[in-house]
């Protein structure tokens, strides 16, 4: 029978709990197929509730052992309970204890949410709903309590036992058990509540917050990957301080654990106390972690510390406030990457996650506002939107009101609401007023769906020296949103001369100051800005460092963007020159339009030779990729036609840029050991972008120089990036260095993973033939959500000829293999199949075959809700 997602849930029909639940004490006997939950909940009626209502408990693939009232028996006939719920009708009226005690199986849950197994351990994964499926509760974020868990286990199998908060109590049992007790003392939501059992190796380190409060931090790991535990320790260290310097925001317990485990949906989970990640973000050495998993890891340890305060210590009052603690967390973790790091690096490489995936989400069929109005499925709602846009959001809020009145509101927002499910309106009410002014244009970020387009017409009048610059706004219609109203949309700009030289932002305005500061808010739908004295039209410079997340229309001039890209002082916008320029050309390569591009390669070639961030100039030598392009072409997209265009003019640059890459090279040879740091990463960067580019021009010296790169290599992100390079130039070379890198190893799984991904993503045809391969490979799993992401998520994101080819093979075997996870994770496969929600924006060959993919999976007749919602709304 098909398992159709239940009815929507609308954040209009919003009702508090009819019940408040005082205190939760928690009794797992663990076992690996018959784990014993005893729950005891200190239950009254809530006097904001209904009065009279019954009590109606979450349950989910639960069996209910026995239960008892105010510790009397209950007889069967006094409660009823289905698949999805525990009901007692007439509850008494009066404060009351409920004792129900389940079996759960932690081995067959293969969905990875609720209680379940990675390896040998135990541990749970509770956000969304994962806690009905290990005891019957009011799973929802606005029933806060208080926990104890008692942890039981063979001492043997399980040493080590975790719940959140702190210990209380430890001690031997007979038959070879022992226990634990944990306490949390803040009240928290299910969602927050985490257990582990297990046999893991660990590091701990002592720190002292701000006040004096002695904190142990400890991270645990698989027995001898300790020492890679070293930089995350670090990061969390550094994260700590940073919360307590920046937010003034300390930590609360007195201890601080992290558990790495490998089978997980998503990257980590910021339960109270007891952060449980995937493996991937926790992980790192020089051998088998590149700089990007660094950085990620540096962010990621970051983000779930950052959770204390915005999350958990404030938590939502539903589902549909998932912004409020993800979108500020995330604009919380890359304003701690930024201080860590490259400010200017970090910006662009986070709106290059912004346009891929999130501006992507909006143009399509899956688009949602950042506070989304109804919902099937929530696990489908931890979506770009949500967090990235959430983030962007969050970052407008403090270019519009400043960073001291910003800084004012979150001191507001810590104090007033701490301890409570709080609302995005609660968040704004504290802006409102550090700032002293009306929110609530700006508050349409939340409710309104859809990248807004920012229409740019300029005109100079030589006569009048005028020169006049008309911004207009507007949304394109979203699912269910057809009308759109005008946004506060913060747009930094400049303007430079024909010399480079920045102008002054003159003008007889009414908001003459703001505009000479080079900030301006576009809140009605056309703004018109007149500079006077202006001898010759100058090149505007809009959106710098990316102020909103929109899209300006048309794309700027060509002499307009060589000139940016030789002298914009903001470096995202001279980032976005080059990207602009790339795109330029490959449309033109598409239209089937000869280019040389030498104006567009002397200005690289400049910027090359005088740039002196290593980092920044990679990222400018890295155009935009195949998906970028057919965002950017946004309808009848044909990926072959793309991705001919791009390779081509790649050839064309790395042909003209040959001495200056050739010097980069010389130049930036690795010398003494690995540093993962910023500047070093900038180095490596930089280093392996060029080899890169310069393979794309000379492919006889590009496999020379990769093959030697790959053999010295004394990194991954060396090895990993030379692999790369042949990857794409093919032959015996790439081949043999795929062997020896799967050789090399394979007993380690996050670096096979690499292997995987790589291989999906080489773009020619033999790659189906491979990828059915790999599938059957003997390291492949569909069980391990990083391994079927490593080839799947990879060949269907990062290998559109492949992935969308004419013959239909590519969705074929994906579409099969969508469908054979579904079963056993949904929310994995249906997180896979949001890849296919662009099928609308292709040419009408390809849209056939990827309509008729979606149908298949849509017409699976035991889909899961998750999957189904996915694929309805994609198909709508
Ligand atoms: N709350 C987690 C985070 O972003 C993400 C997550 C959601 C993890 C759901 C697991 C399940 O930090
Ligand atoms: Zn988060």
């Amino acid at each position: 029978m098909r398992n159709p997602p239940p009815q929507p849930i609308r954040l209009k029909d919003y009702a508090p709990p009819d019940f408040l639940i005082d205190s939760v004490e928690l009794f797992f006997s663990l076992h690996k197929s018959k784990t014993r939950v005893r729950s005891r909940l200190a239950l009254r009626r809530n006097p904001k509730g209904r009065s009279g209502a019954p009590l109606v408990l979450d349950g989910d693939d639960l069996t209910l052992e026995r239960v008892s009232l105010d510790g009397r028996p209950l007889d069967r006939e006094a409660y009823e309970t289905g698949p999805e719920n525990f009901k007692l009708a007439q509850p008494p009226e009066g404060p009351f204890i409920l004792e129900i005690e389940t079996l759960v199986d932690p081995t067959a849950n293969t969905q990875l949410s609720g209680l379940y197994r990675s390896g040998a351990n135990y541990c749970t994964q509770c956000e969304a709903q994962g806690f009905r499926r290990i005891t019957y509760f009011l799973d929802r974020p606005d029933a806060l309590a208080v926990y104890t868990t008692r942890i039981e286990a063979d001492k043997s199998e399980a040493p080590l036992l975790l719940s959140n908060g702190d210990l209380v109590e430890a001690g031997a049992l007979e038959a070879g058990r022992h226990f634990a007790v944990w306490r949390d003392p803040y009240p928290k939501p299910c969602y927050l509540f985490a257990l582990v059992g297990g046999d893991l190796g660990s590091i701990s380190r002592d720190f002292t917050t701000k006040s004096g409060r002695k904190v142990k931090l400890s991270i645990f790991v698989e027995h001898g990957k300790e020492a890679r535990a070293d930089y995350a320790m670090d990061a969390l260290e550094r994260a700590m301080r940073w919360d307590e310097e920046r937010f003034g925001r300390e930590y609360d317990l007195d201890v601080f654990n992290i558990v790495a485990v490998s089978d997980f949906n998503m990257g980590a989970m910021e339960n109270k106390g007891l952060n449980i990640f995937n493996d991937k973000y926790v992980l790192a050495s020089p051998q088998t972690a590149t700089d990007a998993d660094y950085a990620a890891v540096e962010a990621v340890i970051a983000h779930e510390y950052f959770h204390n305060w915005t999350g958990n210590r404030i938590t939502c009052r539903d589902w549909f406030q998932l912004c409020l603690k993800e979108g500020l967390t995330v604009y919380r973790d890359q304003e701690f990457s930024a201080d860590m790091r490259s400010r200017a690096v970090k910006r662009i490489n986070d709106v290059r996650t912004l346009r891929l995936t999130q501006f992507v989400e909006d143009a399509g069929p899956l688009a949602h506002p950042v506070r989304p109005d109804s919902y099937r499925a929530i696990d489908n709602f931890y979506t770009a939107t949500v967090y990235e846009k959430g983030a962007e959001i969050v970052r407008m809020l403090n270019t519009l009101i400043g960073a001291e009145a910003f800084a004012r509101g979150m001191e507001i927002y810590f104090t007033r609401f701490d301890g409570t499910a709080a609302t995005v309106e609660d968040f704004l009410s504290c802006f409102a007023e550090s700032a002293k002014r009306d929110l609530s244009q700006f508050a349409r970020w939340y409710s309104q769906a859809g990248t807004p387009v920012v229409e740019v017409a300029t005109r100079h009048d030589p006569q009048t020296r005028v020169f006049s610059l008309t911004l207009s706004q507007s949304t394109p219609p979203t699912p269910g949103q057809e009308q759109k109203l005008p946004l506060e949309i913060p747009i930094a700009l400049a303007l430079f001369d024909a010399a480079g030289n920045k102008l002054a932002l003159e003008t007889n305005d009414a908001k003459a100051d703001e505009i000479a500061q080079g900030r301006i808010v576009l809140s009605s739908e056309t703004r018109t800005l007149r500079f006077p004295n202006l001898a010759a039209a100058p090149s505007v410079s809009l959106l710098r460092g990316f102020s909103a997340p929109a899209r300006l229309e048309p794309p700027v001039g060509e002499a307009d963007l060589l000139r940016l890209l030789a002298h914009d002082d903001d470096p995202f916008n001279r980032w976005q020159a080059s990207q602009s320029l790339a795109l330029r050309s490959i449309f033109a390569r598409v239209r089937g339009e000869e280019r040389t591009d030498d104006a567009f390669a002397d200005g690289l070639g400049r910027l090359i030779s005088q740039s002196n961030d290593p980092a920044f100039t990679a990222l400018a030598l890295t155009f935009p990729s195949e998906a970028d392009l057919a965002r950017e072409q946004g309808e009848d997209v044909d990926p072959d036609a793309l991705h001919a265009a791009r390779k081509a003019l790649r050839e064309t640059l790395g042909h003209a840029l040959k001495t200056s890459l050739a010097k980069i090279l010389e130049r930036l040879t690795e010398q003494g050991a690995y540093s993962p740091d910023a500047a070093s990463a900038g180095r490596r960067a930089l280093h392996n972008v060029a080899l890169d580019l310069l393979a794309a021009g000379d492919g006889a010296l590009g496999t020379q120089l990769a093959e030697a790169h790959f053999n010295a290599a004394r990194n991954m992100t060396d090895r990993l990036a030379a692999l790369g390079t042949l990857a794409l130039v093919g032959g015996d070379a790439r081949e043999n260095a795929f062997a020896r890198f799967y050789e090399e190893f394979a007993e380690d799984s996050l670096v096979i993973d690499k292997w995987f991904s790589l291989q999906a993503t080489i773009p020619e045809e033999a790659t189906t033939r491979r990828v059915l391969d790999l599938l059957a490979h003997k390291d492949f799993s569909l069980s391990n959500p990083n391994r079927a992401r490593a080839l799947l998520g990879a060949f269907a994101a990062g290998n559109p000829t492949r992935f969308h080819a004419r013959d239909g093979s590519g969705y074929a075997l994906f579409v099969d293999a969508v469908i054979s996870i579904d079963p056993k994770n949904p929310q994995l496969a249906a997180r896979l199949l949001t890849s296919l929600r662009s099928w609308r924006t292709l040419e009408p060959d390809r849209r056939r075959l990827a309509e008729e993919a979606l149908r298949r999976v849509a017409a699976v007749p035991t889909l899961s809700g998750d999957t189904n919602d996915i694929a309805t709304r994609a198909l709508a």
